[in-house]
């Protein structure tokens, strides 16, 4: 088999790395995945590998329809126009802020986010706002005045990036009370919510909360999905709950109508997979309980050897989210735990004005089974005591 080294993953030989992102490639059901590319054939056909769909494959499209009415139970049923399959998250939001902003553009952004969004939004020229956080989610009121601001400044607010379940980087959840009042401003402004929504799967206590998009007026709200954190992250597989008039536009855009759907192939094997008995409901059962483990370890040993540093129990996805005690420096920490073999990504990448997070730090816990990470939490706290 190939080395590692010229695909995405990139650890360091000797160092552990809490930096990364990255779901745990050995809890991904390879063999299920194949199996489902051979039923892809017998059960498609040829088709499988041709131009895809724009809006993606009928069957994974009805099984996600089904699925997401289950899980996230909109008021209404999931109509078949206001759906399509993407190229997970990180296509479809750039195909978005194509589409629908233009340098100049505000966009708000929940602080702290996901870093790599703010970088795919910056590609496009727009003017980022962080609005800060408090234990229930986006400040409502500031989200209010940046509105204002940006108004002021004759800007026009064309966004909120939002991910109000299982935060990346703090694993948060947003209160169903935040949920409802950061909807309100944002619709009576005419800011389109993107809710990033990658993480609804991985609840490892109780389900999740209810999308913004299922509790929305239809048009409000553009959910986007993904199989990255659930299957397999290589598949490139996602989807997009919206109003029909955007789903059209994205699958009527210049790259889709001359590419067809951007995944036919994966796609097609994601349907496989998901179409076969409780495959799917098995896969996450197993991840569930092996990241929950992790969350654990990491969690136990922050509270055991971090004294004075805060941390909250994330509920689901992969990542907890640690403040230093007073005056502490994320940067120097992460220079002085490198140096003992422990990397982690340091909190002001995850603000889009970049002012905030300085003491804090984000640890996936992810990648790593319960041992290693208890062992790298007290390498962080040698660091942090020298
Ligand atoms: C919050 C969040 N959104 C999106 C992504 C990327 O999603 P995708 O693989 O579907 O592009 C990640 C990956 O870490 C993430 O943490």
């Amino acid at each position: 088999m190939r080395e590692l080294s010229d695909t995405q993953m990139s650890q360091r030989p000797g160092m552990i790395e809490l930096g990364l992102g990255h779901p745990d490639p050995t809890l991904i059901d390879a063999d299920g995945l194949r199996a489902a590319a051979g039923r892809a054939f017998e059960l498609f056909g040829r088709e499988v590998i041709n131009y895809g769909f724009n809006r993606g494959p009928g069957p994974l499209r009805d099984w996600l329809r089904a699925r997401l009415q289950r899980i996230d139970a909109p008021a209404a049923p999931i109509e078949p126009d206001a759906i399509m399959i993407s190229g997970g998250f990180s296509y479809a939001f750039d195909q978005l802020a194509t589409l629908l902003l233009k340098p100049g553009d505000v966009v708000f952004a929940q602080a702290p986010t996901y870093h790599l969004a703010l970088r795919i939004l910056r590609d496009h020229g727009v003017s980022l706002r962080a609005i800060p956080s408090d234990a229930d989610g986006p400040r409502a009121d500031a989200l209010a005045a940046a509105i204002e601001v940006c108004r002021a400044e004759g800007r026009r607010p064309a966004m909120l990036y939002a991910i109000p379940t299982f935060n990346n980087p703090t694993g948060a959840c947003w209160s169903a009370s935040r949920r409802a009042e950061v909807l309100e401003i944002a619709d009576a402004a005419g800011v389109l919510i993107a809710e990033d929504d990658v993480y609804r799967e991985l609840g490892f206590d109780a389900p999740a909360p209810p999308s913004l998009w299922s509790i929305a007026r239809l048009g409000a709200v553009v959910r986007l999905g993904s199989f990255s954190k659930s299957l397999a992250a290589g598949l490139r597989v996602g989807w997009v709950t919206a109003d029909a008039a955007l789903i059209k536009r994205l699958e009527l855009n210049g790259v889709t109508d001359s590419g067809g759907g951007p995944n036919q192939f994966a796609a097609m094997i994601a349907a496989a997979y998901c179409m076969n008995g409780d495959a799917y409901d098995a896969q996450l059962t197993h991840l569930r309980a092996a990241y929950r483990a992790r969350r654990d370890a990491l969690i136990g040993a922050v509270r055991a050897h971090l004294p004075g540093c805060a941390v909250e129990t994330p509920a689901g996805g992969l990542f907890a989210w640690i403040t230093l005690p007073l005056g502490g420096d994320g940067e120097a920490l992460r220079a002085r735990s490198e140096a003992l073999g422990v990397s982690f990504l340091t909190g002001a990448r995850f603000f889009a004005d970049g002012q905030g997070g300085a003491d804090a730090i984000r640890l996936c816990f992810a990648l790593y089974q319960p041992e290693i990470l208890t062992d790298a939490v007290r390498q962080i706290a040698t660091a942090l005591r020298s």
